[in-house]
């Protein structure tokens, strides 16, 4: 199947595209699988063709109606590559999309297309443990300033606020993670993209980008570009990959931005492996079912979770209270509740770490989105370089325990819990 449609108009959705968009076995010995394009170069059938394939990737000559970009060596591209990312634009709603060899390289290679020194960027906290070094360790080095406000209902006064402060003039991507990772906090993309539309308003060049990291819920239960988000950025390695199997990652928008990012990704190297394209190939066909399997099993964990006299509190959008701001935002954008959960357990880390090391199903392992349950501690692992009072203060204390349900089945994994839950007394 080459196109969204058949031959009747019907335009087909992102589950059915999963299985068979822009593949075409005839030119695969027929074969219903795409194969694996293990190669690094491919062969030009003359040199004017060549030269065609590079006038065409670099932008030196107009493309004619309908021509395509060609085959040429497996930094620039590669079938398994395309494929998946012309389905997982498909399953966004976006234009285009990129796929690169982890989450961070998606992440960084973004930044380091889209800022020039002087330039800033204003984030939500928290965002993953390794974004935040590079927002404040690798960027501020190439004299790219980040000014972090807190994620949450209030976020778009904070980054208002924030621009007052900074200067509207240089602050050229608002990046949001949301639902937060670990805290499951939710900020309004609609209110942050409008703030750039403000900002762009008066701005004739370097226009203002809203980037989401939509890793927790999307593309199954999420899609920014809905909502006013120019690109949205994964770690493909956990839902998408769902296996926990591969490293990669994937930043899809606007086709002119991510033009650019591609550019950026042929050069610094960045890409996936071929290898890699054809997991995450794979692993789309089972995306909506593993991720609606997950929410199931996780809604039970949150409200067990929730009545255990242990735990102190739970963070997961499902137990959000009707009438609440947080409530408010998961109503206009999100269309499912996910499958990751904070909690508090009573007893600050000792206790904690007890509980994890009695868990026997869940996988004592940071990452997330896969078919098996796996548990972390957030302050000590995946967070450990954000200082603990800033921690704190946005509600991850040593106490907090992040859960990612898997596809189990249910009753084991709440008797697991129970049992090492037993622990505290
Ligand atoms: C929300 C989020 N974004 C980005 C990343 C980075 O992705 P990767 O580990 O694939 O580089 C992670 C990793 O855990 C993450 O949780």
């Amino acid at each position: 199947m080459k196109g969204k449609n058949l031959s009747n108009g019907h335009h087909c959705s992102p589950e059915t595209l999963a299985l068979g968009l822009g593949y075409d076995s005839s030119l695969s010995e027929g074969s219903i699988k795409s194969p694996i394009f293990l190669t690094s170069t491919f062969k030009f059938k003359s040199a004017e063709e060549g030269k065609r394939y590079f006038q065409l990737a670099y932008g030196l000559d107009p493309r004619k109606e309908g021509e395509e970009n060609g085959l040429i060596y497996s930094r620039l591209n590669n079938p398994n590559l395309q494929i998946f990312e012309e389905r997982i634009a498909a399953w966004n709603n976006t234009e285009l999309a990129s796929v690169f060899s982890s989450g961070m390289s998606a992440i960084s290679t973004t930044c380091l297309a889209l800022l020039v020194p002087g330039e800033s960027i204003i984030a939500t906290l928290p965002v993953y443990g390794g974004t935040y070094f590079l927002f404040t360790h690798i960027l501020p080095k190439y004299g790219i300033k980040v000014h972090f406000v807190e994620a949450g209902s209030d976020a778009p006064t904070l980054i208002r606020k924030k621009i007052d402060e900074v200067g509207a003039v240089n602050v050229r991507l608002l990046y949001a993670e949301t639902p937060g990772n670990p805290s499951n906090v939710l900020t309004d993309i609609s209110a942050v993209a409008e703030i750039s539309k403000e900002l762009n308003k008066k701005k004739s060049e370097r226009k203002t980008i809203v980037a989401i990291d939509n890793t927790f819920l999307g593309p199954i239960f999420q899609q920014p570009s809905k909502h006013g988000a120019d690109i949205t950025i994964y770690s493909a390695t956990k839902f998408i990959g769902g296996h926990s199997d591969l490293i990669a990652g994937v930043v899809t928008g606007k086709a002119d931005i991510i033009k650019e990012i591609n550019v950026s990704r042929t050069i610094l190297g960045t890409m996936a492996t071929p290898f890699t394209g054809w997991l995450l190939i794979r692993s789309l066909e089972t995306l909506a079912i593993r991720m609606r399997q997950q929410q199931a099993n996780a809604k039970e964990i949150a409200l067990l979770l929730s009545e255990h006299p242990v735990v102190n509190w739970v963070k997961y959008p499902g137990l959000l209270k009707d009438g609440s701001s947080q409530k408010t935002i998961f109503d206009k954008q999100c269309t499912g509740t996910g499958s990751l959960i904070s909690f508090e357990v009573k007893g600050g880390e000792k206790q904690a770490f007890k509980v994890i090391n009695s868990l026997q199903l869940f996988g004592l392992a940071v990452s997330l989105g896969g078919t098996e349950s796996l548990v972390e501690h957030p302050m000590t692992m995946t967070h450990a370089d954000v200082p603990p009072e800033e921690l704190i203060s946005i509600g991850i204390t040593d106490g907090v325990i992040r859960l990612s349900i898997g596809i189990e089945y249910i009753e084991d994994l709440k008797q697991d819990l129970l049992n090492a839950l037993k622990v505290i007394k």
